[in-house]
């Protein structure tokens, strides 16, 4: 598809989505840490704070999560592989890997999100609605290079994501959704006029 806005267009793919089974692998020990923050039922700001935080002590190599043939990248769009599904359906865990320029859609999430960038540098757009909720606002670009980890929380994270480097990018996500039920944690796309 196709998305304006800024002056700027680009060849945005449509959400990627993960098959109902894993096509990677969490570290055990990640999933322990992982699921211990989710079970403490905290809110979703603090529940993304603190899987964050253990995400950032723990952040593993690319080559602990996919074989290299899904390392990649794929010229068609980037690429969501599945790496864990919590049986309850708390949290799941999946890896993201971009080519230079490939970007997502305009769009928020079901619940709370942690990302952590283990290769490359990805560029995030940060949106609010603006016009009565018939426009778009940026309000924020953050650069988040290797190493970076960060969490957040509905409301308020309408963004989009891009691989800014002219490498192949990989990052890792944890959700408070179960993405092999749902495909994606998405809530919406948003199609909006983007405004200065
Ligand atoms: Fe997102």
């Amino acid at each position: 598809m196709s998305v304006t806005g800024t002056g700027l267009t680009v060849n945005a793919q449509a959400c990627a989505t993960v098959p109902e089974t894993p096509t990677g692998a969490c570290p055990d020990d990640l999933v322990r840490a992982l699921r211990a923050e989710v079970r403490r039922g905290l809110d979703w700001q603090r529940t993304a704070d603190r899987v964050a935080a253990a995400l950032g002590d723990m952040l593993p190599e690319p080559a602990a999560l996919l074989p290299a043939r899904l390392r990649r990248g794929n010229p068609a769009s980037y690429q969501s592989h599945l790496l864990h599904a919590e049986p309850d359906g708390s949290f799941s865990v999946a890896a993201m890997v971009w080519l230079p320029d490939q970007v997502t859609v305009i769009h928020d999430h079901v619940a709370w999100c942690v990302t952590g960038v283990l290769q490359g540098n990805e560029c995030e757009e940060v949106f609010a609605l603006a016009d009565s909720g018939a426009a778009l606002r940026l309000v924020a670009r953050n650069e988040n290079p290797s190493g970076m980890v960060c969490g957040f929380a509905p409301p308020g994270d309408i963004h989009r994501v891009r691989n800014c480097g002219d490498e192949v990018a990989m990052s890792m996500h944890v959700y408070g959704a179960d993405i092999s039920r749902l495909g994606n944690s998405i809530r919406r796309e948003y199609t909006l006029p983007v405004i200065p």
